[in-house]
This record gives structure tokens, C-alpha cells and sequence, in this order.
């Protein structure tokens, strides 16, 4: 029979003449016997396999060690030590692929090191962790859609609108550009210019207006040379977008929904977060499994962005010079040093600020009533900082104009998208979730770049 390693430990399943595949973790040789610790990827946990020395051919056992693949056949056991319940009694070993000269312990590489090396990654117990966590959120925020009714839609993935209006743009083009100085777009394959999407928000929009209630879900590209722990080049974001939402129905489901996926990853993966929380303890001092409670268990703190500034601009750190950046002015925008603030020390919590002035907000963000603000919230967490960026929308067709007309936009290019403010137009909102900050936020790992498989930044585009 063969079978998988989570569901021998997960069911303490005891049987004889199993079959077992899976790569060498570690191999302990005595003179009569040979602990052998397996995993096969079906769980970050590994089977203990005991070789009794007399029955295999020594020949074999020198072959094997850290990396190496194997098959091997024999019975479980009840085990002795109190680790995990069984273990395999090896009766036949062969080797399914050497790993000579294997270029781990990967716990005594950095993380920087193993981004290098794409299947080394993946061997390692921290990476096995946070990749099977990503992997459950994913499905986790599609649950959370799917039973309240939203209709996931795929919007594309090249585009010809920069939704941000921030011209952080890769240009998609099959056209030679290194033969040509300049470059007409008419002949390009899409016959305009057209770009990696950095939100799949506006094409979402006009999916509310026979669908209702809609979210987006893939990959986001923005080229912003930004070399932090927190910026990649490619990026995956979550988008929902609701008919008949205003900001405040907007938070409530963006604070439910943050709160559904910390539990239900809580929940299902136990044993990944019991890892990384052991891990976290010993280099924080601190528990992410209470600082993921504390986050399900208390109401999110709300301010509006007037008065984050006031708390600001009175605090010891923007007083004493501390901030990098200080706040003298209304209308400025936050830094990262200005949320950890308003997160880490002064609230203590995630943070969601409204209500942003109009100048550093996108265009499609409704204007609210003193004409100086728009209804815009950002979710800020704890160590983190923005974790979702959102609004309700500007559904008025004067104003979505004149804001656009005031920028420079060029309104014939998005007439598509200002058709839904022509027929019908209804109040609606949305926001949009990094999905790798909530991967580093649950996981606890301290770098972006390491909860996601492959990550794009500056520099850096490799495999
Ligand atoms: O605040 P942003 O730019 O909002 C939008 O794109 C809107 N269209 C969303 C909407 O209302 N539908 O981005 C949303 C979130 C941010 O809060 C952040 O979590 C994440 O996307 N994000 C990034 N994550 C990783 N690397 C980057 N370079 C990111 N830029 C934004
Ligand atoms: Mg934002």
C-alpha cells in the first residue's frame, strides 16, 4: 500500500508492508542500526524509518544521505520515542535519485541565500510552512466570496488603463524595441500601448452592474523601485467590489474578511503555525499565535485621517525629530514610520483610517462633503503597515469628470468606464488586499520576498 507521511501521522496508522516515498532529511548510522527521517511534501512534519543494519546492505545505506530520494518498504510501528506515534520498520530501501555533494542544511542558510535556489526553498521546514499557510489563505478568501454570493471574475491581465494613475507601468509590447528608436504603438501586436495590470479594480467595477457583488483575485504588477520588505514587483492582490456598498459597509466586510482568514488559518494549519510560532518566540520574544488572536478578537480602531495627523503631529517621535519624514501640514501623505506609529505604539492594533485628502488618493474616489476629502480607508496592521488600500467610489458623473479633467486624464481612453456612471449608476465600493502582506502578517516572516515562491523586485526577476 502506499501511502502519504501526513495521513500515516495525522491517523496513526499502524499496518505492515507500506510503501513510502519521500527525501532524506537526516540519516544517524549506529553500529547495528540506522534512523532514517523522511519527508515526502504532504506535511511539514517527518516519519521516523529505522533500519536494522543486519537486513540491508550496507552499500545502499552509504549512498544515502541529506537530499537523497527514496523508496522505502516495511511496517509501522508503534514508536517508542515520544515525538510522533509510529514509525516505519525499513524492510527494503532503494534509491530513487542521489543527491551528492547536497548543498544543505538548510537551516544554516540565510534567506537571502535560498531565494538563490529555487528547490532548495522548498525543502526547508520554514518554507514548507509558509508555502502550505499561502496556499490556505488563497483558498480560505475564496471560501469567504464564494458564501456570501460574490462571483469571482477574471479581469485581465494585460491592459491598456493604469487604474492608479500612479504610471507604474510595465509596457507589454511584441514589438523589437531594441531595433527601433521610436516606437509607434499603432503597429504593436494590440495596435496601443498596453501594460502589465496594476489593479484589476475599474474592469471589477463594471462587472457590479449585472453581477452584483464581484472580487478579483491574481497577480498585480507595479514597476516601482521601491526596495523594502514589503514592495515586490509582482504581487497578488485580492479585489472585491459591492453594488450598493458604502465605506462603511466597505470596512465592516473588509474587517470580517481579514478576521475570517486569520482564524480559518489558525484552524486548518495547526501544525504550520505551531512551527513558525516556536520560531517567532525564540526571535521576537514575543507569540504570533496571540498577536494573530489579538487581532480576531478586538474591533479594528478607526480614525479619520485628520485626526491620525493631530496624533501625529503631537507625538514624542515627530516632536523630538524622530520621524524621518516630519508632519508639519495637513494633506500630506503617511509614511511607512507614521502607520507603524499609529499601529505599533499608539493603538496597539490594526488601524483603519478614513477619509483621505483628494490629492493623494486615486481619481475614482468619492468625493465627501466639505470637497476637500474623499470616503477612502486603508487597513494598517501591526509590523506591517497598509494592508489594504480601498474606497467607495466616485459614482457621480459631473464629478468622476471634472476630477479627471482637473488631472489631465484622458477620458476618451476610459469612456468604457465612465459608461457606468452614464446608465444606471449606483453608490458602490471595494477594496483591495495584498495578499502577500497577509501571507508576512500570519506567517510572521519579516521579509516579503519570502512568502512568495518566486519573487519580483528590483533587480531581480529569476527562474
Ligand atoms: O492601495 P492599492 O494601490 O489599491 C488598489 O490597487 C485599489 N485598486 C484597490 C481597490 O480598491 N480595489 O493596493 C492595494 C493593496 C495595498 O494595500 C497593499 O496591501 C498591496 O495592495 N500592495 C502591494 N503589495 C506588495 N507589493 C507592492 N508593491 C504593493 N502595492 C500594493
Ligand atoms: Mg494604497
Amino acid at each position: 500500500m502506499k501511502i502519504d507521511i501526513n495521513n500515516i501521522l495525522k491517523n496513526s496508522v499502524i499496518e505492515n508492508n507500506i510503501t513510502i516515498s519521500g527525501w532524506v532529511r537526516t540519516k544517524r548510522c549506529s553500529t547495528n542500526i540506522c534512523f532514517i527521517v523522511i519527508n515526502d511534501g504532504s506535511t511539514i512534519n517527518n516519519l521516523q524509518c529505522v533500519v536494522d543494519l543486519k537486513c540491508i546492505n550496507n552499500n545502499i545505506i552509504d549512498q544515502i544521505n541529506t537530499g537523497t530520494s527514496v523508496e522505502l518498504k516495511g511496517n509501522l510501528v508503534k514508536s517508542l520515542g515520544n515525538v510522533q506515534n509510529v514509525e516505519l520498520k525499513v524492510c527494503e530501501i532503494s534509491i530513487l535519485g542521489q543527491a551528492i555533494d547536497f548543498p544543505i542544511q538548510p537551516k544554516n542558510h540565510s534567506y537571502e541565500f535560498l531565494r538563490d535556489i529555487a528547490h532548495l526553498r522548498f525543502r526547508t521546514n520554514t518554507f514548507n510552512a509558509v508555502f502550505r499557510i499561502r496556499s490556505h489563505i488563497s483558498f480560505a478568501i475564496h471560501e469567504f466570496f464564494q458564501k456570501r454570493n460574490f462571483i469571482y471574475l477574471h479581469t485581465p491581465i494585460i491592459t491598456n488603463t493604469d487604474a492608479e494613475g500612479a504610471g507604474e507601468l510595465f509596457t507589454v509590447t511584441s514589438l523589437d524595441i531594441t531595433k527601433q528608436k521610436n516606437i509607434d504603438f499603432n503597429d504593436d501586436f494590440f495596435g496601443n500601448k498596453t501594460s502589465l495590470t496594476v489593479s484589476g479594480q475599474l474592469e471589477a467595477e463594471t462587472g457590479i452592474f449585472g453581477l452584483g457583488k464581484v472580487y478579483t483575485f491574481g497577480p498585480t504588477f507595479r514597476a516601482e523601485n521601491s526596495n523594502t520588505t514589503r514592495h515586490l514587483a509582482e504581487f497578488w492582490m485580492v479585489e472585491p467590489e459591492m453594488a450598493f456598498y458604502n465605506l462603511h459597509d466597505d470596512i465592516k466586510l473588509a474587517e470580517e474578511f481579514l478576521k475570517y482568514i486569520i482564524s480559518s488559518t489558525l484552524e486548518i494549519c495547526k501544525n504550520e503555525i505551531e512551527f513558525l510560532d516556536n520560531k517567532y518566540q525564540k526571535e521576537k520574544n514575543t507569540s504570533l499565535k496571540e498577536k494573530l488572536n489579538n487581532v480576531i478578537n478586538n474591533d479594528f480602531q478607526k480614525v479619520t485621517y485628520t485626526e491620525a495627523v493631530e496624533i501625529l503631529k503631537s507625538s514624542p517621535e515627530n516632536t523630538t525629530g524622530k520621524f524621518k519624514f516630519k508632519i508639519t501640514d495637513w494633506g500630506v501623505d503617511l509614511q511607512s514610520e507614521h502607520e507603524k506609529y499609529l499601529t505599533d505604539i499608539y493603538f496597539k492594533k490594526p488601524v483603519v483610517v478614513t477619509d483621505y485628502p483628494e490629492e493623494i488618493k486615486a481619481f475614482y474616489m468619492r468625493m465627501n462633503d466639505d470637497n476637500k476629502t474623499v470616503a477612502a480607508m486603508d487597513i494598517l496592521f501591526p509590523g506591517i503597515g497598509e494592508i489594504i488600500g480601498g474606497s467607495q467610489r466616485e459614482e457621480r458623473l459631473d464629478r468622476i469628470l471634472n476630477v479627471m479633467k482637473k488631472r489631465n486624464m484622458n477620458i476618451e481612453s476610459i469612456n468604457w468606464y465612465i459608461d457606468t456612471r452614464r446608465f444606471g449608476s449606483v453608490i458602490h465600493s471595494g477594496f483591495g488586499l495584498g495578499l502577500d502582506r497577509l501571507v508576512q502578517f500570519i506567517t510572521g516572516m519579516d521579509n516579503i520576498r519570502d512568502v512568495i515562491p518566486f519573487p519580483r523586485y528590483p533587480k531581480h526577476c529569476e527562474f
